[in-house]
């Protein structure tokens, strides 16, 4: 099984590489902007289109890339916005939309949210846009999948690895591990449904 891991050297890439490796049958491909095996910045369409010619056929994509602005409402700007639009959102549907024909019948594709599309948070709405577009995107497109693809998402709570740095954010917040969160990937890859979101909350 091939999978390709777009987000690798992140966070929950990294725990997500972890989880699934160790097994003879299984090639893991990391992809990111540096440090991972394939260079890709998925707010480029070309470059996603490169990706995809240099890496080929895959069983498994899974996407924990997606940078976002976190900032009040009422002092966001449209440009401040549209980088969330441009990176978590559009970046992880094109992913989908470019990497469709590469993925083998029965393949799988999983893409990452979080739980500020729940749980309303100061700083959080545009976060909350691109998780509840990326969200509402899988639940409509798996009905559409080819070939006995199957598409998820994945909506993890703030990581404990992740807490020094946001912890500020989410008081009141009981951290998941990035072991728990890698979990939900295993089961979107391994496991039989379609169109859910996984909540690690
Ligand atoms: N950490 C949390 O507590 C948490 C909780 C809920 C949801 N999430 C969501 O989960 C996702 C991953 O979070 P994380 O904490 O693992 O982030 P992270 O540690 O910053 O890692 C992000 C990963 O994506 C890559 N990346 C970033 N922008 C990219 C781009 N334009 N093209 C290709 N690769 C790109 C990074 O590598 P390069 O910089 O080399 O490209 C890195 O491998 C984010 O969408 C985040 O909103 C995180």
């Amino acid at each position: 099984m091939r999978i390709l891991v777009v987000g690798a050297s992140g966070t929950i890439g990294k725990a997500v590489v972890e989880a699934l490796q160790g097994v003879h049958s299984v090639e893991i491909i990391r992809a990111s902007r540096k440090n991972s095996d394939v260079t890709v910045d998925i707010s480029s369409t070309e470059s996603i289109k490169a990706m995809f010619g240099q890496v080929g056929k895959i069983d498994a994509l899974i996407s924990t890339a997606g940078s976002t602005h976190f900032g009040l409402v009422e002092e966001m700007t449209p440009e401040q916005n549209q980088f969330t639009v441009n990176n978590k959102l559009l970046g992880q549907i094109n992913l989908v939309l470019l990497g469709l024909n590469y993925i083998r019948d029965k393949g799988s594709i999983t893409l990452t949210t979080g739980i500020t599309m729940d749980d309303p948070l100061v700083t959080g709405a545009s976060a909350a846009m691109a998780s509840g577009g990326i969200a509402a995107f899988v639940k409509s497109a798996a009905i559409e999948m080819p070939r006995g693809i199957r598409i998820n998402t994945v909506s993890p709570n703030v990581l404990e690895e992740s807490f020094e740095k946001y912890g500020s954010l989410f008081v009141g917040y009981e951290p998941v591990s990035s072991k728990r969160v890698s979990l939900a990937y295993k089961k979107s890859i391994y496991g039989a449904q379609t169109g859910q979101c996984y909540r690690v909350y």
